[in-house]
């Protein structure tokens, strides 16, 4: 069976309004969603094996803010195995799902000293320059996905008037996307910056080109967890990383709301 038929069977057809994936520290918002089926990634074909401290593999499906969510609980990373296709059967099951919209969630590290740690940022754009291309090996001319607002602009009007209403600032910005899992030189920090990008990261791009080909629309928002290499007095670590962003969850939580309660149904 597949993962779609399978999630149908235990969840029902009722149609979902949104997919959430839950970055780094951010899990624990899966437990606060209503009426929840959950289902372990290890039983849906296909879905990868979670390795990463503070992702579990889960999919949740159930009501937030009176929405049809479906939230993943973890993430499988380029850097665990090398392949960025490692999302695509989560992404291609959303899709069969008839998922219309996906909103990634990471941690990330700022390429700016006013936007410090604690602080979110809904991604605008990306430069995904150095890393490979999910898309790499498939066939047909759809494999050629135009990436203009590829955050989709309707959606980040959304978040934004989410955002404002429950008073969280909310920066915006462009990720750029490494693969890790080692963090950047100061180098390499600065040469970012030179490029337009305002914060790093090693997830989120792989699902976002994935979900443009599978057609979804997209937002992402980043949890800042720290100074990226250079522009701290310390090095960036995965333990900071997991901490600030556990620490800043509720306030990703309160946007992650504001987004949904906004959202218009189709
Ligand atoms: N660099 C890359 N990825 C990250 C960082 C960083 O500084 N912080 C959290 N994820």
């Amino acid at each position: 069976m597949t993962a779609a038929r399978i999630i149908r069977a235990a969840a029902g057809d009722a149609p979902i309004a949104c997919a959430i994936v839950l970055g780094t520290g951010l899990g624990p918002l899966a437990e606060e969603v209503e009426e929840p089926v959950a289902l372990s990634y290890a039983d849906l074909p296909g879905f990868p094996p979670v390795g990463v401290s503070g992702h579990a593999g889960r999919l949740v499906i159930g009501t937030l803010e009176g929405r049809r969510v479906a939230v993943l609980q973890g993430r499988a990373h380029t850097y665990e195995s090398g392949d960025p296709r490692v999302m695509k059967p989560v992404i291609d099951t959303l899709a069969a799902l008839g998922v219309p919209r996906l909103l990634l969630t990471n941690a990330a590290g700022s390429l700016k000293p006013d936007m410090p740690p604690g602080s979110i940022m809904a991604i605008e754009d990306h430069i995904a320059l150095f890393g490979p291309n999910p898309l790499i090996g498939l066939k047909g001319d759809d494999r050629f996905v135009p990436m203009n607002g590829a955050y989709d602009p309707v959606l980040r009007r959304v978040i934004a008037g989410g955002a404002a209403r429950r008073r969280v600032a909310l920066f915006e910005g462009v990720y750029a996307w490494v693969t890790g899992p080692s963090f950047e030189t100061p180098a390499e920090i600065r040469a970012l910056r030179t490029l337009g990008a305002d914060a790093v990261g090693m997830s989120t791009v792989p699902e976002v080109i994935l979900a443009r080909h599978a057609g979804l629309a997209v937002a992402g928002l980043s949890m800042i967890t720290n100074l990226a290499a250079g522009l701290a007095p310390h090095a960036p670590s995965h333990a900071e990383t997991k901490a600030v962003a556990a620490a800043g969850a509720s306030a990703m939580e309160a946007v992650i709301r504001g987004f949904l309660t906004e959202c218009i149904d189709d």
